[in-house]
């Protein structure tokens, strides 16, 4: 088995690959971290085969979607995960063929509904089900303290005591534990009362992750995030720099449209000499009045420079080939103490 631990923050990826076939499943990939996977799975000859998740991440955004599309393969996940994009659901005892590799899937919830283990020869993926010195938390959606206990005493903790832990998340840089490590010293494994795990786990006191609700709205429903739609934008974007633009305006070289695209207020408070003002929210419906031209270069602003990258990038496709993005908006501007214009 080859086998590769990705780790990107607290959070841990495993590729797993079947020598013989050069076949490849890979467990929890992280969106930020979609090229590493890939030239991973290159360098050491793999082909991946599927892409797991073992249950819906509420801390952090699933590349699943992106590298299915990619590389043309199943996104995996337990059957009762919620998410459209899913297309091998499986139940649990059911396996993943991997080559030589065989990955059984075992439905551990509690952490979510959609939660599930995977064990493949002396090792277990244990997602947020099993954490080390820990297990994972169950006050998110869908989280069930209850369900967790019977998923762990009854599940998972049944395995083989030499079985390794692989968890979904690690903070302290520990690369795997056991079963039976787990058991004799996982704190939270020492309640084996019910009722008293019940109340511990409801006892936490946890913060909420940052970007809950866009990595559930994201994993969920595959629905993108802001960032990917800014490096979509981005992507099929020219930019101008905040200079270029003050040394145009200052020869009078500015043979291009200014446009702010921020709210009346803010243009009004202050904008840059010679701007023509255009909403986001209204260039759509104004564009045919306002723009003309459609050969005009367009040189479009805003207050941080994302919203101009939006905006240039919807000119772009209604056809508006010289729409050019300010690399920064209106704030970089004030600070470089560049001029503005009030009114
Ligand atoms: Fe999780």
């Amino acid at each position: 088995m080859l086998f590769e631990t990705v780790v990107s923050g607290g959070c841990r990826s495993y590729l797993i690959g079947c020598e013989e076939t050069c076949a490849a499943a890979l467990i929890d990939p992280e969106l930020s971290q979609a090229d590493r996977y890939l030239a991973l799975a290159a360098r050491d000859g793999l082909r991946i085969k599927y892409l797991v998740d073992t249950h819906t991440h509420a801390d952090h955004f699933s590349a699943t979607q992106q590298l299915a599309k990619q590389l043309n393969v199943p996104v995996v996940m337990h059957g009762s995960s919620p998410a459209p994009f899913v297309d091998l659901r499986l139940q649990s005892g059911e396996l993943l063929v991997v080559g030589k590799l065989r990955l059984q899937a075992m439905h551990t919830p509690g952490h979510t509904r959609d939660s599930m283990c995977l064990t493949v020869e002396d090792r277990v993926f244990t997602g947020d089900t099993l954490l080390i010195g820990a297990t994972g938390r169950t006050d998110l959606p869908s989280g069930d303290a209850s369900a967790l206990y019977d998923s762990l005493f009854n599940g998972v903790l049944q395995l083989d005591a030499a079985t390794k832990v692989f968890p979904a998340h690690e903070y302290k840089g520990r690369a795997h534990t056991t079963i039976g490590q787990e058991l004799a010293e996982n704190p939270r494994l020492q309640q084996r009362d019910r009722g008293a795990f019940i109340e511990m786990m409801a006892n936490l006191n946890l913060t909420m992750p940052t970007h809950i609700t866009e990595a559930l709205r994201t994993n969920m429903t595959g629905g993108k995030t802001v960032a990917q739609m800014l490096a979509e934008a981005a992507a099929i974007v020219p930019f101008m720099s905040l200079a270029e633009l003050k040394g145009c305006i200052e020869t009078h070289r500015c043979d291009f449209l200014v446009l702010d695209v921020r709210e009346r207020d803010a243009f009004m408070e202050g904008h840059i000499q010679g701007a023509q003002h255009l909403p986001r929210g209204q260039l759509e419906l104004r564009v045919n009045q306002e723009l003309p031209d459609p050969t005009r270069r367009i040189l479009v602003y805003c207050e941080f420079g994302r919203v101009s990258t939006l905006a240039t990038a919807t000119l772009r496709q209604m056809g508006f080939k010289g729409a050019v993005a300010l690399d920064g908006g209106m704030k970089a501007w004030r600070e470089a103490g560049y001029p503005v214009v009030a009114g």
